[in-house]
C-alpha cells in the first residue's frame, strides 16, 4: 500500500458509525454482564486475532464482570478444499486447564461460520465447561455451516467490509468505523 493511502478515497460508505458501534458494544456488554453475573466458573474472553482487537478492546471495559483475556489465531479453510472439518492454529492457548472456564470467543465478523464452529468445536472437545461466541458483525447471507452466535451486533449485507479490525490486505483496520471499500481498490482499476 502506498504511502499515500488515505481511507476517504477508498470508503464507498460508512456501514456502521463509530456512534452504532458504541452502542453495540454497549448492548452485548449489558447482555454478557447480565448473564454471568453469578457465573462459579471463570469467565474468559478469547480474543481471535487480528480483527476481533479493537471490537474486544471495547467491549471488555463495559463489561461489569470479571474476566480473563486469552488469544488465539487461526484460519479455516473452506468446505471446498481437502482439509475441510480441520482449522489452522497459527496461535494457541497456553494453557490446558478449560474445565473450569466458561469462555466467550470474540470475533469481528462471522461469515461462512466454519471458523467459529470448528473453533467452538475444538474447545468444547479441550473440555472447557462452556463455550459461546460473540460477534461484531454477521453476514448471515454467507453462511455454509448451520451456526448461530451467541451475541451479535449487527447483521450486514454480503459486502466488502473494512474497518474496526476488519482488513484488506492487512491496511484499514484502524478505522474507527465499518465502512464498504470502494471495488476500485481491490480490481486494480
Ligand atoms: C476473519 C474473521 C473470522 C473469519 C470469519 O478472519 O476474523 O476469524 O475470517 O470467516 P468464516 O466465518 O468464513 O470462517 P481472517 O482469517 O480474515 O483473519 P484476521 O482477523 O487476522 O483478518
Amino acid at each position: 500500500m502506498s504511502p499515500l493511502f488515505n481511507a476517504e478515497d477508498s470508503i464507498q460508505k460508512i456501514l456502521v458509525p463509530k456512534e452504532e458501534i458504541e452502542e453495540i458494544t454497549s448492548r452485548l456488554a449489558e447482555q454478557i454482564s447480565r448473564d454471568y453475573a453469578d457465573d462459579p466458573y471463570q469467565v474468559v474472553l478469547l480474543i481471535i486475532l487480528k480483527g476481533s482487537v479493537p471490537f474486544a478492546a471495547d467491549l471488555m471495559r463495559k463489561l461489569t464482570i470479571p474476566v480473563q483475556l486469552e488469544f488465539m489465531k487461526v484460519s479455516s479453510y473452506g468446505a471446498s478444499t481437502k482439509s475441510s472439518g480441520e482449522i489452522k492454529i497459527h496461535l494457541d492457548l497456553n494453557r490446558n486447564d478449560l474445565q473450569d472456564l466458561d469462555i466467550i470467543i470474540i470475533e469481528d465478523i462471522i461469515d461462512t461460520g466454519h471458523t467459529l464452529n470448528r473453533l467452538t468445536q475444538l474447545l468444547k472437545n479441550r473440555n472447557a465447561h462452556s463455550v459461546r461466541t460473540c460477534t461484531l458483525l454477521d453476514k448471515p447471507s454467507r453462511r455454509e455451516v448451520d451456526f448461530t452466535p451467541d451475541y451479535c451486533g449487527k447483521q450486514i449485507p454480503d459486502e466488502f467490509v473494512v474497518g474496526f479490525g476488519l482488513d484488506y490486505n492487512e491496511e484499514y483496520r484502524s478505522l474507527p468505523y465499518v465502512g464498504v471499500l470502494d471495488p476500485r481498490v481491490y480490481s486494480g482499476s
